[in-house]
């Protein structure tokens, strides 16, 4: 008789081990995919592209599933949960490729929630469950999801940071002109007793930082770089911005390349704030949720948007000593692309 393994026992085989395992005895990394925003209640034709790719590791930015709940009834996630896991591509994609995720709104539970989202706990357990997090995890202990893996050999090491800008953050000041361009949904907010990420993340972001790494990936799911636009962002809170940079700064830290979601666009990003090497931003959004009468000033943005389905790649040629970065459409061509020497990120030889 044929038994089919369930969903969670074949995710569970493909879900990376801790660091410290998963740092041994694996080629390096050379092909990772990353996407967000996949609503499970929309067709997802985008998967197939996404396992043509065959990447090495496939990073869920969040917005993973949509089950925005109002209540202590967390019925809609997970039903949403339970929906996704019926998903051909989905499921695929979690059967055989290596895989890490992060939330956004609306795998947390609410639209642009932060910290007093009153039901971020159940919400927590779910995520957990349903990604398949085992009991002795740290994440089922503290605060929050936040996450790292160092995947490669010494001199081929990848860190991949996985931020949560949901739990503690801080309310986000509402705009005075709703939909208005450039201050659509929020205001800047200068207020030094706001937070994005919460004392103990920042501390721990700071020590992540200090391991040795070649390339490091911190994962957002907001976009850190993008101006001129007043949706979600880093730059909500500029002194959180600004503080992102310092630590980076005051690590030491190489070879940082930012990668975000929730925007239902993609866009690639550079800056180079203060003391650091260029910051290449990838925001890849949505898998099948977009946007496509988005229009908005691009400081920072290197080529227009692209507002159609995307995922996100990044292809490490260790050799060549560059780095790749692109959004690719649902038939898997490439749509936006930077090349980064490793040099020019600070990539020692
Ligand atoms: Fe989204």
């Amino acid at each position: 008789m044929f038994h089919r393994r369930t969903l969670t026992q074949l995710m569970a085989a493909a879900t990376l081990a801790p660091a410290s395992v998963s740092a041994q005895g694996r080629p390096p990394l050379s092909r990772i995919a990353f996407g967000s925003c996949a609503d499970q209640k929309k067709p997802q034709p985008i998967w197939d592209a996404i396992l043509a790719y065959r990447p090495d590791l496939f990073v869920f930015m969040g917005d993973n599933v949509y089950g925005d709940f109002t209540g202590a009834d967390s019925g809609p996630l997970r039903q949403a949960y339970a929906q996704a896991a019926q998903i051909t591509g989905y499921t695929r994609l979690c059967e055989s490729v290596s895989h890490l995720s992060i939330w956004d709104d609306h795998d947390y539970g609410l639209n642009d929630a932060g910290a007093d989202f009153a039901y971020k706990d159940i919400a927590k357990e779910l995520f957990l469950d349903f990604w398949r997090v085992p009991p002795n995890d740290i994440r089922r202990s503290r605060e929050g999801i936040y996450d790292s893996r160092l995947i490669g050999p010494p001199g081929m090491r990848v860190q991949i940071i996985l931020l949560d800008t949901r739990w503690f953050r801080s309310p986000l000041k509402r705009t005075d002109q709703r939909g208005a361009p450039g201050k659509e949904r929020y205001l800047p907010d200068p207020d030094p007793g706001k937070t994005m990420l919460g004392d103990a993340q920042w501390a721990w972001l700071a020590q992540e930082l200090r391991r040795p790494a070649e390339v490091r990936l911190i994962v957002s799911s907001i976009q850190v770089l993008a101006e001129g636009h007043g949706w979600e962002r880093w730059g909500n809170l500029p002194a959180e911005r600004q503080k992102l940079f310092d630590t980076i700064r005051e690590s030491g830290a190489k070879g940082v390349v930012l990668l975000s979601g929730d925007r239902h666009i993609g866009a690639l990003y550079r800056e180079t704030p203060a003391g650091l090497h260029p910051l290449y931003e990838a925001t890849s959004s949505g898998l099948n949720m977009v946007y496509w009468a988005a229009k908005e000033p691009g400081p920072n943005r290197l080529g227009g948007l692209y507002a159609n389905a995307n995922f996100g790649v990044l292809d490490i040629d260790w050799w060549e000593r560059r780095l790749t970065l692109a959004l690719r459409d649902e038939g898997g061509s490439t749509r936006r692309s930077v090349a980064i020497d490793f040099a020019e990120i600070g990539i020692a030889a």
